[in-house]
């Protein structure tokens, strides 16, 4: 049976419109002193916790008998198994073949992309390990030490989340630098002290055509021949694309460019060849790690029933929060420094994907799609924006993320576990003073000027997920990212659109390219707009 063509017609769907104001958080434990076991949900290694929000037993049965009348198993099964699923560009969506396991098979157009996926790792591999070994020397014989990661958008912000994750654990010596903005600062301050006798420049673009990516790459390349001279560039260059031809015209040796395929969306690629930079630097072991990681999410994903499956239940309570209770925005807090990417990285995945107005067949959507996504590691976000989420007028359900263990010791004598304790001890305070609040009863109780009582009272009732993990590794890594995915491609079945392009992105671009002939020779410039045209005179007077 085919499912409903909008959630909104689905009979589970009338409950919870119709449902009126859940119990508050207070109520619902106070009611059910087992609500945080039964809530508490295992992915891999993760422990997801989904007790503190606001939803009740009659809404949750409703929810997740949504999913099922929506048929999300089945049309999850599809993207899986590689069928086409993103509509408007008539591709599969198949980045999860990218961690499939080496002598599995999978075909995609009559080609087994298992096979192609492993050819490639293993091409990247023998690169990654020919940097770190110092077989692969630059052009005057020096080791390099400076990996350059030229990119954008999805082949900059997934490697460079993960880089940053798990810098402890990069090769001593070797330091990934990675350049997006077409502002020339970018580019500047990343080359500033770097020796492009020890440079590798890894320029990672899916189409090889990206204005900011090139406009980066060939003033990198430049900056190589500058000093290098022109036939040093086959040492110094990698690249990473979909366009062979292209990256092999600007001067990358044919055996240096490691492909991927169209059915790998730029914000779903940072476990294909788009992360070189840190396989180079972590290791081919430790990559093989983060895609085992994500493999595990993904057997969880495929086979547990809907009521213990993670990443569908936090699809699903996301679709309760923007369509029922109109949360337009939700907010990621890793309390892990190393993760400070992470928003960054989530916002691109969770908001090109699914900040969209239309359904697969154009017709407008019923609800309101993608949440605003934003974020801070923890304890620096408590204080900056804490306060909204604590005494604010909206309501922002919060992600949080930490870990038992940190690897980080200083020396033998002085001991970082002080921190650590710290730091958890914030994130659960953070979660429970958001869910359970303090009543006036409670501040006037404990001696308040009556006067403050106002001020200082918490209203609580502040939704949170807390993921925990025993540490930050390659692996538990890998399986947050393969949970947000799973829960990022889950909505947009909710929701019927494609999570899958990103049309939103193009104009802006058109309108950069025309717009380049006003602003440096002053071409056309009576054809913009008022705003925009006194903008073009003004900066064309000033620069
Ligand atoms: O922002 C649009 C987009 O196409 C993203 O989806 C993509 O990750 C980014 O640009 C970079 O594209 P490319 O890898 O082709 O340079």
């Amino acid at each position: 049976m085919k499912p409903p063509r909008d959630v909104t017609e689905c009979d589970h769907w009338h409950p919870l419109v119709a449902h009126g104001p859940v119990p508050t958080l207070r109520e619902l434990f106070a009611a059910d002193p087992d609500r945080a076991r039964r809530w508490i949900v295992d992915a891999g290694d993760l422990r997801i916790d989904l007790s503190k929000h606001l939803v009740d037993e009659a809404v949750w049965a409703s929810l997740i008998a949504l999913a099922d009348e929506m048929d999300i198993e089945r049309r999850r099964d599809d993207q899986l198994a590689g069928r086409v699923v993103n509509t408007t560009e008539r591709r599969p969506a198949a980045h999860t073949v990218l961690r499939a396991p080496r002598h599995t098979s999978l075909h995609i157009a009559g080609v087994d992309a298992v096979e192609q996926v492993h050819e490639v790792l293993d091409r990247m591999a023998e690169l990654a390990n020919r940097v770190r070994d110092g077989h692969w020397r630059g052009s005057t014989g020096r080791r390099l030490r400076t990996v350059i990661n030229v990119g954008i958008g999805g082949s900059d912000l997934g490697p460079q989340m993960v880089y940053e994750a798990l810098r402890h654990l990069a090769l001593p010596g070797l330091e990934c630098r990675f350049v997006s903005n077409v502002d020339g600062a970018h580019l500047a301050m990343a080359l500033r002290g770097v020796d492009p006798a020890e440079t590798l420049l890894l320029v990672s673009s899916k189409t090889f055509t990206t204005a900011e990516t090139m406009a980066n790459a060939r003033s990198a390349r430049a900056w190589l021949v500058e000093s290098l001279g022109e036939n040093a560039l086959g040492d110094h260059m990698v690249a990473v694309t979909t366009n062979v031809d292209a990256a092999v015209e600007f001067g990358v040796r044919p055996e240096a460019v490691f492909g991927f395929w169209d059915w790998v969306g730029g914000r779903f690629s940072l476990d294909s060849a788009i992360g070189l930079s840190v396989m180079i630097a972590m290791g081919p072991e430790a990559f093989g790690e983060l895609l085992g990681g994500m493999r595990l999410i993904d057997e969880h994903v495929a086979t547990a029933p809907v009521h213990r499956n993670a990443p569908i239940l936090m699809a699903l309570l996301g679709v309760w929060y923007t369509g029922v209770l109109g949360f337009p925005s939700r907010v990621v807090v890793p309390y892990a420094q190393q993760l400070h990417r992470f928003p960054a990285y989530l916002q691109q995945l969770e908001m090109e994907s699914n900040g969209k107005s239309v359904r697969h067949d154009g017709t407008p959507v019923s609800l309101p799609t993608s949440p605003v996504v934003w974020g801070e590691p923890g304890t620096n976000g408590q204080h900056a924006f804490f306060q909204l989420l604590h005494q604010g007028t909206h309501i922002v359900p919060v992600d949080f993320i930490g870990f038992s263990r940190s690897p980080h010791v200083l020396s033998h004598s002085v001991d970082l576990t002080g921190h650590h304790d710290l730091l958890l001890a914030n994130l659960l305070a953070q979660s429970a003073a958001l869910a359970f609040g303090r009543t006036a009863d409670e501040v006037a109780s404990a001696g308040v000027a009556p006067e403050l009582v106002p001020h200082r009272t918490f209203p609580g009732n502040r939704p949170s997920t807390v993921i925990l993990a025993e540490a930050l590794s390659p692996s538990t890594l890998g399986q947050i990212v393969s949970l947000y995915e799973h829960v990022v491609t889950t909505q947009g079945l909710l929701w019927g659109i494609n999570s899958f392009d990103q049309w939103g992105v193009e104009l802006g671009k058109e309108l950069a390219t025309s717009l380049v002939p006003a602003l440096v020779e002053g071409v056309g410039v009576d054809q913009w707009d008022s705003s925009t045209r006194e903008s073009i005179v003004w900066l064309r007077r000033t620069r």
